[in-house]
């Protein structure tokens, strides 16, 4: 098993975070809206009419109406572990076109096999803690011919953020992120065919640390992390952190870089053989 591929953190503590923040999500998921954008257009360069979606991890479900409206005949599964999430994901789609709620962990679906035609899940892979048995699980609920289109962070994610962590602590203060390879590597192992990665830098300025951890825990993304110390930051750990990312600031801000992956791959329809390898596209 690859590093960072397994891990343990607490689904409940996910769940409680999640539906802490759905009501502050909207405002402050700048950079996870124009993720699941950037995720929704690459299905203009791929050629499919699904019946049954799901959305997996759907948040407050900004991906719900452009789905809907994208396959009009489809119906689409909205799930998530928070409720909360799942209440605001009720709010979209149009009064005859509603999302199907299901409140459950994507590593333990609760589906028969081969339901979906599409898997839609942007980032939420992230979370998982056993990520071949979370592909092994998206695979099985897909249909022969079905596809599983997904967004994720890589390891250079929030890595200001960490480094300057690692000068103040030793305790863990940011997650850590599976490097795209692995994943692709899983997604082979698991039995998904064709499948194609590609990752981007993003970079989001903000005027200040402070700035950037309240926008972190207003979209949920607390450190859960095992190693991670519960409970308030000591005001003098903070001010040292506050000195340590001075270092990266420029014009002004402070950036944060996040390592977008982008991956799609397809169930191999019953008789096709596929080649053992994954594309990998520096786009
Ligand atoms: C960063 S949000 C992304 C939401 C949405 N896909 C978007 O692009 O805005 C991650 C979502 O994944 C959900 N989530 C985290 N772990 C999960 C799990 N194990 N099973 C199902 N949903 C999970 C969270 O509750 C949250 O709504």
């Amino acid at each position: 098993m690859k590093p960072g591929t397994q891990r343990s953190i607490s689904k409940r503590k996910i769940r409680r975070a999640f539906d802490r923040a759905a009501e502050s999500y909207e405002q402050a998921a700048v950079l996870q809206n124009e993720v699941c954008g950037r995720l929704l257009e690459k299905l203009d360069y791929i050629k499919l009419a699904p019946q049954m979606i799901l959305d997996a991890g759907v948040g407050t479900g900004g991906a719900v109406g452009p789905l809907l409206q994208r396959y009009r005949g489809s119906r689409l599964v909205a799930l998530d572990l928070s409720e909360r999430m799942l209440a605001k994901a009720l709010q979209r789609g149009s009064l005859f076109r509603k999302p199907a709620l299901v409140c459950a962990d994507i590593e333990n679906l609760p589906f028969a096999d081969g339901v979906f035609d599409l898997i839609f899940s942007s980032l939420t892979l992230q979370w998982c803690n056993d990520l071949q048995a979370t592909m092994e699980g998206l695979l099985r609920v897909l249909k022969p011919g079905g596809l599983l289109l997904f967004s994720t962070f890589g390891p250079d994610t929030l890595k200001e953020l960490r480094a300057c962590w690692q000068q103040v602590d030793s305790a863990v203060h940011v997650n850590d992120f599976v490097d795209m390879h692995d994943v692709g590597d899983i997604m082979l192992q698991t039995g998904f065919a064709d499948p194609v990665m590609e990752a981007e830098t993003i970079t989001v300025n903000y005027a200040s640390v402070d700035r950037l951890m309240l926008d972190l825990r207003a979209i949920g993304a607390n450190t859960l992390a095992p190693g991670h110390r519960t409970g308030l930051t000591a005001p003098a750990a903070l001010a040292n952190l506050r000195r340590a990312y001075e270092r990266f600031r420029v014009d002004r801000q402070l950036p944060a870089t996040y390592e977008v992956v982008y991956g799609h791959a397809w169930k191999a329809a019953a008789g096709r053989r596929d080649d053992r390898s994954v594309k990998v596209d520096f786009g």
